[in-house]
């Protein structure tokens, strides 16, 4: 029998220990959860870009009790915008978040743009939003690369080119890995898997369902991956 491909490795791993995390369907989606909204999805991304996850939580909960819908936010006042903002800092983020809703709200009649293309033409949203928003939100099946993701993958192919020169590599090898099947519970299962299991210091290898796939472990310190480009 062939062995597992490691989508379907991080996916089963996925279904059981995933973290619940608000702005996520619960179950997930092959368990017959239902798409989640793209604007939590956005909002949540957005504040993910500086914050951890535990700090989000309240202020994901304050915007959606608020502002349920991005039409709601895109009506908000800038000032309360900001003001709810505080704490979660970059200020300029809060103002394209702003101008971002206005855009979907009053230019795109309250539907965000389903494509990774016409995300990107939105305010505040590059390439990592983009292609997160694409894959959780719409099921495209989009290489989303953050830097859990680049820690997973640059263990796991051993990755000797240091970052930031190794950044398209490792969205090809990502790309790659992407299953035509859930690319959305994918990309958030390499997020969990670099959160919770491959950490940046001693990484649980043990428990990690891609421990017979790793190309660093066994062979040098997982610690030193992803390589860094020496000062
Ligand atoms: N970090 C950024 N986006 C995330 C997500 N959707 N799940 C977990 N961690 C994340």
């Amino acid at each position: 029998r062939r062995p597992a491909a490691p989508a379907d490795l991080i996916l089963a791993w996925y279904d059981r220990h995933h973290r619940d995390l608000p702005w996520r369907v619960s179950p997930p989606m092959a368990a017959g959860g239902i798409r989640p909204d793209p604007y939590r999805v956005w909002l949540s991304e957005v504040m993910l870009q500086q914050t951890t996850v535990q700090a989000v939580k309240a202020y994901f909960a304050l915007f959606t009790t608020r502002w349920p819908t991005v039409t709601d936010l895109a009506k908000a006042d800038t000032e309360d915008v900001m003001k709810s903002w505080a704490g979660l800092g970059y200020y300029a983020r809060a103002r394209n978040l702003k101008k971002c809703a206005e855009v979907v709200a009053f230019g795109h009649g309250g539907v965000f743009p389903d494509t990774e293309e016409g995300l990107k033409a939105l305010p505040g949203i590059g390439d990592y939003t983009a292609a997160a928003i694409a894959a959780i939100a719409f099921d495209r099946q989009s290489a989303v690369l953050d830097g859990n993701v680049e820690r997973v993958v640059s263990r796991l192919h051993a990755i000797e080119t240091p970052l930031p020169a190794a950044k398209s590599e490792m969205r090809a090898l990502v790309a790659a890995m992407t299953p035509r099947e859930r690319p959305g519970d994918f990309a958030q299962a390499m997020m969990d898997l670099g959160a919770t299991i491959c950490t940046p210091r001693r990484p649980a290898c043990a428990l990690c369902p891609l421990n017979a796939d790793c190309r660093v472990l066994g062979r040098a310190d997982p610690e030193l991956y992803p390589r860094k480009a020496a000062k």
